[in-house]
């Protein structure tokens, strides 16, 4: 699986052109990505990244990391997922990144998103879907979203986000109106943000194989 993942991460570059500043994402998917913006690094201005994690690799590379308040918005946003619709809406959070991706993809023109075929899904909900939550909200959430959803929020106790909140992971969900989903859960209390791009969703998806597909 990792071969496509690097497949698609490398086909991403096709987006980056010379002077950019580029909106990193989080995950193994983009850091092939990195590695492959590495050999770009010269041409380009600079990089907004969505975690420490991705922070440490892009400048591991050399790659300068800016600050999103300084840049204005971006031209360039690749991320990954964890689960991809027909309709380019997302699951994303498994790497507790899920906020400040949010924000990237957000203030970004383009939002290419990369992913293996078996993250392809025709409903979303297999992956259980994060939640970021202010910790002392957690158990409040947690019930507020057994009543929005249906579904079962588990605690994925020891993770820690980059803002200092916590994750529940929200199993067993069947989401077809995924825009409804997102707006709904954004309105409990002591929600950060739900892992759902539905409204901000992906422009682009770029299914890693040989060769990879551009959706
Ligand atoms: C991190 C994310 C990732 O994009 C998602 O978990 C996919 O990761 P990977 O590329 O490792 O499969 O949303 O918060």
């Amino acid at each position: 699986m990792s071969e496509a993942k690097r497949l698609a991460g490398e086909k991403a570059i096709e987006y980056v052109e010379d002077g950019m500043v580029v909106g990193v994402g989080t995950g193994s998917t983009v850091a092939y990505f990195i590695d492959a913006l590495a050999r770009l690094r010269h041409r380009i201005a600079g990089a907004v990244s969505s975690s420490e994690q991705s922070t440490e690799r892009l400048r591991g590379h050399g790659i300068e990391v800016l600050d999103l308040n300084d840049t204005g918005p971006l031209p360039l946003y690749v991320d990954g997922a964890d689960e991809c619709d027909p309709s380019k809406c997302l699951v994303k959070g498994g790497g507790a990144a899920l906020t400040r991706e949010k924000i990237i993809a957000e203030a970004s023109e383009r939002f290419v998103c990369i992913i293996d075929p078996a993250k392809r899904v025709d409903v979303l909900g297999r992956f259980p879907l994060p939640v970021e939550v202010i910790p002392m909200a957690r158990s409040l959430v947690a019930r507020e979203l057994v009543e929005l959803t249906g579904g079962q929020p588990v605690w994925r106790q020891g993770t820690v986000t980059d803002n200092g909140n916590l994750v529940l992971d929200v199993h067993n969900l069947r989401i077809v109106d995924p825009v409804a989903m997102e707006a709904a859960i954004n309105q409990v209390p002591g929600v950060v943000s739900v892992g759902l791009f539905a409204r901000r969703r992906a422009d682009v998806v770029i299914v890693g194989g040989e060769p990879p597909r551009v959706l």
